[in-house]
């Protein structure tokens, strides 16, 4: 079902045409929601603002018993008049991911997450997982999107049952300058 999408990405990733260097990348909105709390309990999310353009992203939940068997669906939109659908999107098996990083979408944004995070381990995961203060530095920053407001989507599973969702809005703007 997905596999356009994930063939596409891959096309864009192999000829190189647009990753961008950002001057700008700040979240804008997090969202998160837990559909069964006897398996993940959300403590807490939240954005903190430390100044007009740093914004950091916190989040906390325990997970109650052990999870063996982890899929992720990641989803971009991009805003106008609402978020629509974009051209990247993959499901990741999680616990396969964390001994091979084979999936490059979703490693961009394990990169991102990792040093800011306890979840650089094999799986299973059980207890606290956290993100604490994720600040993204523009300055090392490239993705393959032009500037825009953006919604990252991550469907979170456990054996096959939709447990939680985190939802992620960001800006970001391309260096023009830098285009070639
Ligand atoms: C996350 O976004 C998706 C897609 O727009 C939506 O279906 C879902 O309800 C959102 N979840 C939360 C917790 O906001
Ligand atoms: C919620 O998680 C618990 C604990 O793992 C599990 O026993 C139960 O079947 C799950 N409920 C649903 C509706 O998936
Ligand atoms: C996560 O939240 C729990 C419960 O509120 C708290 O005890 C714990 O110290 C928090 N951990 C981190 C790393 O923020
Ligand atoms: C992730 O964990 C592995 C194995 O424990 C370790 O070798 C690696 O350095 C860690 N990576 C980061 C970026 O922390």
């Amino acid at each position: 079902m997905w596999s356009k999408k994930v063939l596409l990405f891959g096309a864009v990733l192999a000829l190189k045409v647009s990753f961008y260097d950002a001057v700008l990348f700040k979240f804008t909105n997090f969202q998160c929601k837990s559909y069964n709390e006897s398996w993940y309990v959300i403590n807490y999310y939240r954005l903190k603002a430390v100044s007009r353009d740093r914004v950091l992203l916190n989040m906390n939940g325990t997970i109650l018993h052990p999870a063996h068997n982890i899929q992720v669906h990641a989803k971009v939109y991009k805003k106008a008049n609402g978020f629509k659908p974009w051209v990247l999107e993959s499901t990741a098996d999680v616990c396969r991911f964390m001994k091979k990083r084979y999936d490059p979408f979703i490693n961009i944004i394990y990169n991102i997450f990792n040093k800011f995070s306890n979840i650089n381990h094999t799986c299973p995961y059980v207890g606290l997982q956290f993100v604490k203060d994720l600040y993204v530095n523009p300055e090392l920053l490239i993705l393959p999107f032009p500037s825009g407001e953006y919604l990252l989507t991550g469907r979170w599973y456990f054996d096959k049952k939709l447990i939680f969702d985190t939802n992620i809005s960001f800006i970001f703007l391309e260096d023009l300058l830098k285009r070639t």
